[in-house]
């Protein structure tokens, strides 16, 4: 976007600061209960404790515009609409999330964890949806404007584990939207992740997610440590 009230440069030229001081952007990834929200939490006190300024975020969500769309999607309600309508209101909540509380963060030094990106996107939209694979890039381009993870970490488990966890913890509360979808869907949409995995293996790293918690946090830290050249022990 060109109006003046966005940067329009990729982050690195944007901050004029160079890679030393800018921050590093991960994200999670993976279907219904693989853990995310838990090993994001783990992730980012182990980061805190070598002295990093962390930003623990999530999507739909993570700035007060942003908020306010995830209600709308995820309540259902604008689910008539369409799956493309669908679609530009993720996007719309990215471009805040990222303009509001992702980018200041990576500008100013810090460390941003985010509980899902663009890659659900592709899959939930894209892969399991009805959206094009060209309509969703050209929406994921306007909405990250140049703010790119630096890291995915993938976390797999199969889709009848994570759905019995999802029941789990939500107890007797209602399935939202996308939970509520059958289960070949949801193993369309993890090999649709391993997919986008395999096609961009820098950036993604597989753990599977089906071990104990304790196992996944050291695998998911063993990633992190190791693609972002941070000594391994603490
Ligand atoms: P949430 O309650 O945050 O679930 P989870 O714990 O699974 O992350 O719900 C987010 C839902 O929105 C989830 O089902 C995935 C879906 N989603 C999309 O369909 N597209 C997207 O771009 C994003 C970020 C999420």
């Amino acid at each position: 976007m060109n109006d003046g009230s966005r940067p329009t440069t990729a982050l690195a030229a944007a901050t004029g600061a160079g890679e030393a001081s800018r921050g590093r952007f991960i994200t999670f990834e993976g279907g219904e209960g693989a853990g995310k929200s838990s090993r994001v939490a783990e992730l980012a006190a182990r980061l805190r404790r070598r002295g990093h300024e962390v930003v623990e975020t999530r999507e739909p969500g993570g700035s007060v515009g942003a908020e306010a769309v995830r209600h709308a999607i995820l309540s259902g309600a604008a689910e008539a609409f369409g799956p493309l309508a669908e679609a530009i209101l993720f996007a719309a909540a990215r471009a805040d999330h990222v303009d509001q509380t992702i980018r200041p963060a990576l500008e100013r030094g810090a460390w941003v964890i985010c509980d899902r990106f663009y890659d659900s996107a592709r899959v939930y939209q894209g892969a399991t949806g009805d959206v094009s694979a060209a309509d969703l890039a050209a929406l994921e381009e306007i909405a990250v404007d140049g703010v790119r993870p630096d890291l995915t970490i993938l976390l797999d488990v199969p889709a009848e584990v994570g759905l019995a966890r999802a029941a789990a913890r939500r107890g007797g509360g209602t399935a939202d939207r996308f939970e509520k979808e059958a289960v070949d869907v949801h193993e369309r949409r993890r090999r649709a992740f391993l997919t986008l995995a395999r096609g961009e293996p820098k950036r993604f790293v597989v753990v599977d997610a089906s071990q104990d918690p304790a196992t996944v946090a050291d695998a998911v830290w063993y990633g992190v440590s190791s693609r972002l050249g941070l000594p391994e022990k603490d």
